[in-house]
């Protein structure tokens, strides 16, 4: 398929869209620097929180870090959950959300098995989802053109 453009200039912090690639939804999604933060403190309950998994296949080389990410705020995941393909639903906001920990940061919530991904779409511990959120191929043409494929 195409590789996608996105101009991502009027995406604020905190907001996300959705493109469509190769019939998958990509989720481009600005973090606030507060949601940036928070990020390595939930490493211990991640499941794979540096994206060593099959990293050729879910993490390309430079996403492979902790926001998963080339420019760190701006993540590019495609949002099919890697359990059983269903589509997460947004829990952007930190705090307590019904099935949420009461210390929720944000990130995604399956509906369909209960997985939960962080602000990077790496998947928390012992869910059925058994690994990150792919990041889809994807690179900068200028500083808010975004091409994806
Ligand atoms: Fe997402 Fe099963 S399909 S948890």
């Amino acid at each position: 398929g195409a590789a996608v453009e996105v101009d991502i200039s009027a995406l604020k912090p905190g907001e996300k869209v959705t493109v469509e690639w190769r019939g998958k939804p990509v989720w481009i999604i600005k973090r606030s620097p507060e949601q940036l933060a928070d990020l390595p403190k939930l490493d211990a309950q991640l499941a794979d929180p540096k994206s060593e998994r099959k990293p050729a296949e879910l993490t390309p080389e430079y996403a492979r870090n902790e926001h998963r990410s080339i420019k760190p705020e701006i993540l590019v995941a495609v949002g099919i959950c890697t359990h059983l393909g269903c589509s997460p639903t947004d829990k952007l906001q930190a705090g307590p959300q019904p099935s949420l920990p009461d210390d929720w940061k944000g990130g995604f919530l399956c509906p369909c098995h209960g997985s939960t991904f962080d602000m990077a779409g790496r998947v928390f511990k012992n869910k059925p989802a058994p690994d990150n959120l792919e990041v889809p191929p994807h690179m900068y043409l200028s500083e808010t053109k975004l091409l994806i494929g």
